[in-house]
């Protein structure tokens, strides 16, 4: 057991002062310092220095670590252009992309105070490295293929996938997870199936949804740029699903829909009354031309994530908080900070399903600290200040264990 002060605790009561926290792997106890050292005498005394502000840990919802790689070789801009280059480029990327190499982003994501990610694995090179990162590790098995005559062999890797994250559960922080491709790339017969082992095992299902306007021409009208990728690459000429069909696929399973751009009101009100979330990556939709998800409108949860290096610039969670900030201008700038910073630590949890993002009692004791240049004037805007001027965090417990 050990006692951590610092002279902010961003609490769901707000920004408690003159508190520490008492905790194992677990949160045992929130008071003053006096009354926790009168309750468990003889205990380990942990400070930090003054303007330190003590967040549960953040949770990067949404990361590709396979695509590490790319600095140059994607075309940003617009959506089809850049999923050509990933076509063009996805094996050299793939391939220049070691284990060293994404253990050194799951290190940048730790310093920038992510203490979980949710990793889309398209082919499971990364679960070496997310077994032994130090933080939760969300490892959604992805499932891709919408052409009927691969599927069966698509969705038996799939599966063998799935068992392999199963049987790691024990040793490390990993949670098994299922990861739908997209509307466009997966056939509904393999989605039905992947669809239904999350809800027999209890995963976590997540699916992209309605990126790019290409994207909702080509399944609603079979039309548009989508039209000669498709024929150029797969010799198809008709979408395999339509937005409909695709969002009633996820029916009563709280799913983590990815961007949603796209997505109209009915649509969204549709995702909303299912028990859906969003996970919402500012910087990819900006650099891949997709638009600006409204978050000021959404009636659902959502997160803020970085999506992969495949369509942004670092992993690093404040840089996505930042670029929300800029992204989000007629938002009012101090609760949209507020709202942010909610959104990558209690909402994300509740969606991955997961004990922590809470500085509560009985919460996961994973915390991310992080020091502010100078006393806050005023408390409002300790979460405004915090997104600012923080780089990286002063510390990161993970399950009581102190990281950085
Ligand atoms: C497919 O496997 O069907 C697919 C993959 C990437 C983009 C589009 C479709
Ligand atoms: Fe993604």
């Amino acid at each position: 057991m050990k006692i951590l002060l610092a002279d902010y605790i961003y609490t769901p009561e707000g920004y408690l002062t003159n508190h520490a926290v008492a905790f194992s792997n677990i949160i045992k106890d929130i008071d003053t310092l006096e009354n926790l050292q009168a309750k468990y005498p003889e205990v380990e005394m942990l400070t930090s220095e003054p303007n330190t502000v003590l967040y549960p840990g953040f949770i990067n919802t949404h990361v590709h670590l396979e695509f590490s790689a790319n600095k140059t070789s994607l075309k940003y801009g617009s959506f089809m252009p850049w999923l050509d280059s990933v076509i063009e480029h996805r094996e050299d990327l793939v391939a220049a992309c070691d284990n060293e190499m994404m253990q050194e982003e799951c290190e940048t994501m730790l310093r920038s105070g992510i203490t979980t990610f949710g990793a889309i694995s398209s082919f499971g090179n990364e679960l070496e490295v997310c077994e032994k990162t130090p933080q939760r590790v969300v490892f959604f098995n992805e499932l891709i293929g919408s052409n009927a005559q691969y599927a069966d062999m698509l969705y038996g890797d799939f599966m063998e996938r799935v068992e392999a994250s199963m049987s790691c559960e024990e040793a490390s922080r990993i949670t098994p997870a299922v990861a739908i491709h997209s509307p466009y790339a997966v056939h509904p017969i393999i989605l039905q199936k992947a669809v239904n082992v999350a809800k027999k095992h209890s995963l976590p299902l997540s699916a992209h949804f309605l990126e790019s306007q290409a994207e909702r021409q080509w399944l609603e009208e079979g039309e548009g740029a989508f039209k000669s990728f498709f024929k150029t690459f797969f010799n198809t000429e008709v979408p395999v699903t339509n937005i409909q069909e695709f969002m009633y696929a996820f029916d009563t399973y709280p799913t983590h829909f990815t961007h949603a751009v796209q997505a109209n009101q009915v649509e969204l009100d549709y995702l909303a009354q299912q028990g859906h979330s969003i996970a919402h990556c500012p910087r990819s939709n900006r650099y891949l031309g997709c638009g600006r998800l409204p978050i000021e409108n959404l009636k659902l949860p959502f997160t803020i994530a970085t999506d992969g290096l495949s369509s942004n610039d670092s992993l690093s969670i404040f840089d996505e908080l930042r670029a929300a900030l800029m992204l989000h201008h007629q938002a009012p700038i101090g609760p949209l900070a507020s709202k942010l910073i909610d959104a990558v630590t209690s909402d994300a949890a509740d969606i991955l399903g997961l004990n922590v993002g809470k500085i509560e009692k009985g919460k996961l004791a994973d915390f991310t600290l992080i020091t502010l240049k100078e006393t806050p004037k005023r408390e409002e805007e300790i979460a405004l200040w915090t997104l600012l001027h923080t780089k990286e965090a002063s510390a990161i417990y993970i399950d009581g264990e102190k990281y950085i």
